[in-house]
């Protein structure tokens, strides 16, 4: 028993993960997004299954495979997508994970057509998502919660808020300053910030280191 608590700490738990962008549809061909590449939540996922969980996860749209990996993967494109699918598996899982970088805004209206170009200007309106983590910390019962944070300026403050906001176990505080951390690139550098308790600084590393410390400090940390 010792043997598999070591090999497979997260056997029989399970993982919710989202990852990725949202793309939010302006019109048939055209939509607004981010940079995500979806590394980071396909890190914690691969990472939990290697740990022996149960894992699932929803992506926003990456070209980042796991097909080859032992991983329950729903697809969505916007955030409301994301919202649906994240609420459909949260009552299931021991922890849940909010990495993928939701759009703020959709456009207010999708055109059935493509839009043509006639003006100079074009001005386009748009009207604000639901946030899907603060959702998920309101029905929030036994569920570990993890959020993520990005934040340019005021990092510790802004992150706590973020935490107490979403009613979050703790949060993943990426700094933007950092050269090594952020979209589109292979490392990150965090710092984890506990409900309870003092914030932990890490070292900046590969995406896949990371996703090691994020799942040990729950180990280390929560009860599950
Ligand atoms: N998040 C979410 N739904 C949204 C927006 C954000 O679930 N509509 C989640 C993100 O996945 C992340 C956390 O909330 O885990 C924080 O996202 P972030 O963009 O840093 O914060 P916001 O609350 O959106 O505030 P702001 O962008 O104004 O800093
Ligand atoms: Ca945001």
């Amino acid at each position: 028993e010792n043997d598999l608590k070591e090999k497979a700490p997260l056997f029989g738990k399970k993982i919710l993960v989202s990852a990725g962008p949202t793309y939010e549809k302006l019109d048939p061909v055209r939509f607004i997004g981010n940079f995500s590449s979806g590394k980071m939540g396909i890190e914690i996922a691969k990472e939990a299954m290697e740990m022996g969980a149960d894992v699932t996860l929803v992506c926003g749209p990456s070209s980042i495979s796991t097909t080859n990996y032992n991983i329950n993967r729903i697809d969505v494109v916007s955030a409301m997508e994301m919202k649906d699918a994240m609420e459909s598996q949260f009552e299931n899982a021991d922890i849940v994970i909010m990495s993928a970088a939701v759009a703020d805004y959709r456009p207010a209206t999708m055109a059935e057509q493509k839009i043509k170009k006639n003006d100079e200007n074009l001005t386009i309106e748009l009207v604000k998502n639901p946030d899907i983590l603060k959702g998920l910390g309101e029905k929030k019962t036994h569920q570990i919660l993890v959020g993520f944070a990005l934040e340019t300026n005021n990092e510790l403050e802004f992150a706590k808020g973020k935490l107490e906001k979403k009613n979050l176990d703790f949060i993943v505080l990426n700094s933007m300053r950092d050269e090594q951390a952020g979209f589109q690139k292979n490392t990150n550098k965090i710092t984890l910030i506990p409900r309870n308790g003092n914030p932990v600084a890490y070292e900046a590393k590969n995406k896949t280191e990371v996703a090691k410390d994020i799942l040990n400090f729950i180990l280390e940390n929560y009860k599950i």
